[in-house]
């Protein structure tokens, strides 16, 4: 199948046209989901909402439209995620803003983003660290969710900061966060107190990231993913300096992959500071965060 419809034999390219035909090219190009991918591509050509194309699908595009639509099929069929073609992607009921240069919000991350939210509740102004904060998803949606908290974000990447703190303007919390840029925890003043302190590291073993995905292995960043040999590098670094930056009954939160649930257990009971370690599951009953807090 080429990359291009066809050129159509009398009939118009109409909106129900055009997904009969990309649908199926889509699906032969590997994408899990090529129903949603065409109707979300469409939707941005015609720049409107997708259930607009339900009840508008004898309607033809117009040739700019269909010029939009060829380049973004022919980029999706090259495994582009739809949030990088689209600009777009909701997280946690709100629309974050993505690039190249940040990691696609994960459903799965929202497992982190309730259990956040439910130690946050009873807090007067609690003070939150967001590490590893790319498009700022958890920072926002903590700060959107919690009017009460104040956040700080941390980043290595100059980019992805960037486009957090777009996220952060366009959900208007920009005046209740606080962007970083450093190493960890190095960007912080020494021992700064937070009541919470959430992190989605990258925690992918370097030679896993061969295995993944094109659509993840070949455009996220690989920043964001690489944990190193083990994938935990970045959380060890986690566990052994956040108890410095954790008010007592302060609470760690780490998002991680269900295989290396028993190892980070493991180090959080190593290390002696944290009581209450817990793995919690995602809505896939996957492991997905471990929880700690700091003893004291
Ligand atoms: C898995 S992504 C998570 C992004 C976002 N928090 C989310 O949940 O979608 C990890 C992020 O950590 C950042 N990162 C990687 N190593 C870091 C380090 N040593 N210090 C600070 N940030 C780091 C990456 O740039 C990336 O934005």
């Amino acid at each position: 199948m080429s990359d291009t419809p066809p050129t159509p034999a009398g009939d118009a390219w109409t909106v129900k046209r055009i997904l009969d035909w990309t649908i199926p090219h889509l699906k032969s190009h590997g994408s899990e989901s090529p129903r949603l991918d065409a109707e979300i591509l469409l939707a941005h050509a015609r720049g409107c909402p997708r259930i607009q194309l339900y009840t508008n699908f004898d309607q033809p595009l117009t040739d700019e439209q269909r010029a939009v639509m060829r380049d973004l099929v022919k980029r999706r069929a090259a495994a582009e995620p739809v949030a990088y073609l689209v600009g777009h992607r909701e997280f946690f009921g709100l629309d974050f803003r993505v690039t190249k240069d940040v990691l696609v919000p994960r459903p799965d991350t929202e497992t982190l983003i309730v259990e956040a939210i439910e130690g946050l509740k009873p807090l007067a102004q609690p003070r939150v660290l967001d590490i590893g904060t790319g498009s700022g998803c958890i920072a926002i949606a903590l700060a959107v969710r919690c009017p009460q908290a104040v956040v700080t974000a941390v980043d290595l990447s100059e980019p992805a900061l960037a486009i957090a703190r777009e996220n952060a303007a366009k959900h208007n919390v920009a005046d209740r966060i606080r962007f970083l840029s450093g190493d960890l925890f190095a960007p912080l003043p020494d021992a700064e107190p937070f009541d919470l302190i959430a992190s989605n590291p990258p925690y992918i073993a370097s030679a896993e990231i061969e295995t993944l995905q094109p659509d993840v292995r070949l455009h996220e960043p690989r920043s964001a993913l690489d944990g190193g040999p083990d994938g935990l590098d970045i959380i060890r670094r986690l566990i052994a300096e956040a108890p410095r930056y954790l008010v007592p009954q302060g609470k760690l939160l780490i998002e991680i992959s269900g295989e290396q649930a028993e190892a980070v257990m493991q180090l959080l009971t190593a290390n002696g500071s944290y009581d209450g370690i817990a793995v919690l599951k995602d809505l896939a009953k996957q492991p997905r965060v471990v929880r700690a807090v700091r003893k004291g």
